[in-house]
C-alpha cells in the first residue's frame, strides 16, 4: 500500500534548517497564532499535527516543543493524547491550555472536570515562587483562559507559580526538565503579559538563542532559491500584490536576470496599480519585467457580460490563456524551467501539506496548450514564501525595498474592477468607477484609516440611475458604493464605523470631481450575510 504523505512535512527551505520550535496541533485554531508569536520572538516555528510520532518529532531535532491548546477535553474517548514517552526525549517542552493538562495528564498529574468553567479575561495570581516564566511580571495580571477541565494536581517535580480564582494550578514548571506549561493562551492578545511568557520560555527555560530575523530569512531563502535553480531560468507572474512581488524580488535576488517577471494588464486595475509594477517594483529590484496589454481583449471577452459567474469564469479563462501565451514566449526564447509562486504558509498547513519530505518542488503541467506553448513544457514550483507568514512576507518585502504601495496593499481581487460594476463591463465605465475608487483611497489614506479597514471597495451601479441637482442643471447619473469592511481573515466581516467626517470628504469629492456619479452610498451589511465583493 502506497504510504500516506505526511499532511505537515517538514516545509522549510532553506539549505540548512534553523533552529526549530514545534507546534502540536491539538485542533484549535490557535496554533497558527502561538507558531507566529514564537517567530516574532526570533526562533523559527512549525506546526505538526497531533498524531506526529515521538520518533517523527525527535527526528526532526526539535529546540522545543509547545503543546497547542485545543477544543477537546482529556477525557474524551477520541482526545489527543501526548505519548508519555515525549517527556522522556529530554526536548523542552511547553503545554498550552489543552496542551498543559495533557502534559500534566501524562505526567502523573490530576486533572479533573471540576465544574469551573473560566471563558474569556481572568485574574491570574501568582504564588510565592513566581518561577521563571513569570518573573517580573506583576503579581496579578489579566489572562485569556477557555477551559472545562482544570488541572489540580501538579506532576511531581513541578512547581506551581500560578493559579486564578476558579483553579489552584494555573502554571506550573520543572526548569530542571526544561518542562513547563500554563492553563491560559499567552499568545493572544488578551494576556497582554502573554508574549514576554512565550519569550521567557523560550530564551530561560529552554535556553534558545534567537536567530530568526527578516536578515535571516532573506539569506536562507535566497541560498535555498540558488540551490534549487542551479543555473537555470524562471518566470513569476506578478498580480500587483504582495505576495508574488515579494517571492519574485527573493528570486530575483537569488538568480538575477534569469528570472523574468510577467505581469498581464487586464484593464481591470485600480489608478496607479500598473505603474506601481512597472515602475516602482522595477526600480525598486532592478528585475526584467514583461508586460502584457490585454485589456482589449478583456473587455471583448466581457462585452454584453452582465452575470457575476459568468464574468469571473471569462476573466480567469482569459487570463490563463493571456499567461500562458506570455510565458511560452518567454520560455521559447530562453528556456525556462521554473515557475515562481508566492504560496504561503497558512496555505500550506490549511491544504494539508506539501510535495513531500525533504522536497523542495512539485511540478505541474500547463493544460492550456495556447499561443504555442510546446506540448511538453513543463515548470517546476518554486515557491519562496512557502514557510512564512503574511506579516512576515511584508518585513521582507520592506528589508528587500520594495515600496510601501505594494507592501502594504490590502486585498484586491483577481477579477479586479470587473466584479466592481455592477452590469456590463467597459472602458467608460471602468475610467469612472478608477476615479471613484483613487478618490475614495486618496482620503482614507488621508486620514490614517488603512490599518483599520480590511480594505474598502467602491462599487459602481452602473445600471441604475438617479436623478440630481449640480449646479443648476438637473442631473441623471450613477451612484457608487462604498463598502468599508473590517475582517480578520476575510471569512466573515463587519461594516466598519468610518467617521463622518472622512465619509463626507469622500462622497463630496466623487460627487465633485466624477461627472457620471451623483450619489454616493454606503453599505452597512455584514458578513454574512452580504460577501465583501458585490458580484
Ligand atoms: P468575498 O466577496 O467572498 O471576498 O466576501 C472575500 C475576500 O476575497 C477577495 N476576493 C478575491 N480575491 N480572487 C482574489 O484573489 C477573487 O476572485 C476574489 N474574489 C473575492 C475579496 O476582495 C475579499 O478580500
Amino acid at each position: 500500500m502506497p504510504e500516506r504523505p505526511p499532511e505537515y512535512p517538514p516545509e522549510y527551505r532553506g539549505s540548512v534548517q534553523p533552529p526549530t520550535v514545534l507546534v502540536v496541533d491539538y485542533g484549535a485554531q490557535y496554533a497558527q497564532l502561538i507558531a507566529r508569536r514564537v517567530r516574532e520572538a526570533q526562533v523559527y516555528s512549525e506546526i505538526i499535527p497531533a498524531d506526529t510520532s515521538v520518533a517523527d518529532i525527535v527526528a526532526r531535532n526539535p529546540v522545543a516543543v509547545i503543546l497547542s491548546g485545543g477544543p477537546a477535553s482529556v477525557y474524551a474517548e477520541d482526545a489527543p493524547r501526548v505519548d508519555p514517552e515525549l517527556f522522556e526525549t529530554g526536548i523542552p517542552i511547553l503545554g498550552l491550555c489543552y496542551g498543559f493538562q495533557a502534559m500534566a495528564q501524562a505526567l502523573g498529574g490530576e486533572v479533573a472536570p471540576d465544574g469551573t468553567r473560566e471563558y474569556g479575561r481572568t485574574e491570574l495570581r501568582l504564588t510565592g515562587t513566581a518561577g521563571v516564566l513569570h518573573a517580573g511580571l506583576p503579581s496579578r495580571h489579566p489572562v485569556w483562559m477557555s477551559h472545562g477541565d482544570s488541572v489540580v494536581r501538579a506532576p511531581a517535580g513541578f512547581t506551581v507559580t500560578a493559579s486564578s480564582d476558579r483553579v489552584a494550578v494555573a502554571a506550573f514548571e520543572d526548569t530542571e526538565r526544561r518542562l513547563a506549561g500554563v492553563q491560559y493562551h499567552p499568545e493572544v492578545g488578551h494576556s497582554p503579559h502573554g508574549q514576554e511568557v512565550l519569550r521567557r520560555y523560550l530564551r530561560e527555560v529552554a535556553g534558545i538563542t534567537p536567530s530568526w530575523t527578516t536578515a535571516s530569512i532573506i539569506d536562507e531563502t535566497v541560498a535555498a532559491v540558488r540551490a534549487q535553480i542551479g543555473t537555470g531560468r524562471a518566470i513569476c507572474g506578478l498580480s500587483g500584490g504582495v505576495d508574488s512581488a515579494v517571492a519574485a524580488a527573493l528570486v530575483h535576488r537569488a538568480i538575477g536576470d534569469r528570472l523574468t517577471c510577467v505581469f498581464v494588464d487586464h484593464g481591470l486595475l485600480r489608478a496607479g496599480e500598473r505603474a506601481q509594477v512597472e515602475h516602482d517594483f522595477v526600480a525598486a529590484t532592478g528585475a526584467t519585467l514583461h508586460t502584457v496589454d490585454a485589456e482589449k481583449r478583456f473587455l471583448d471577452a466581457l462585452a454584453g457580460v452582465t452575470d457575476p459567474e459568468q464574468k469571473r469564469k471569462i476573466i480567469g479563462r482569459e487570463f490563463i490563456r493571456v499567461f500562458e501565451a506570455a510565458t511560452a514566449e518567454v520560455a521559447a526564447e530562453e528556456t525556462v524551467g521554473f515557475l515562481v509562486q508566492g504560496t504561503l504558509y497558512p496555505d500550506v498547513v490549511e491544504s494539508g501539506g506539501g510535495s513531500g519530505p525533504g522536497s523542495t518542488t512539485a511540478t505541474i503541467k500547463s493544460h492550456h496548450n495556447v499561443g504555442g506553448l510546446p506540448d511538453d513544457i513543463e515548470f517546476e514550483l518554486v515557491e519562496p514564501l512557502r514557510a512564512l507568514f503574511k506579516d512576515e512576507v511584508r518585513r521582507v518585502g520592506i528589508e528587500l525595498g520594495l515600496p510601501e504601495t505594494i507592501v502594504a496593499r490590502q486585498p484586491f481581487p483577481g477579477p479586479g474592477l470587473g466584479i466592481r460594476i455592477i452590469g456590463e463591463v467597459t472602458a467608460d465605465r471602468l475610467e469612472i468607477l478608477r476615479a471613484a475608487d483613487a478618490i475614495a483611497r486618496e482620503e482614507l489614506t488621508a486620514a490614517g484609516l488603512d490599518g483599520t479597514i480590511w480594505q474598502c471597495p467602491v462599487v459602481l451601479l452602473a445600471d441604475v440611475r438617479s436623478v440630481g441637482v449640480q449646479g443648476d442643471a438637473r442631473t441623471y447619473g450613477h451612484p457608487v458604493v462604498l463598502r468599508p469592511v473590517s475582517s480578520e481573515d476575510a471569512m466573515t466581516a463587519d461594516w466598519t464605523r468610518l467617521p463622518y467626517d472622512v465619509l463626507e470628504r469622500i462622497s463630496t469629492r466623487i460627487t465633485n470631481e466624477v461627472a457620471e456619479v451623483n450619489r454616493v452610498v454606503l453599505d452597512v451589511t455584514s458578513k454574512p450575510p452580504g460577501t465583501i465583493e458585490w458580484e
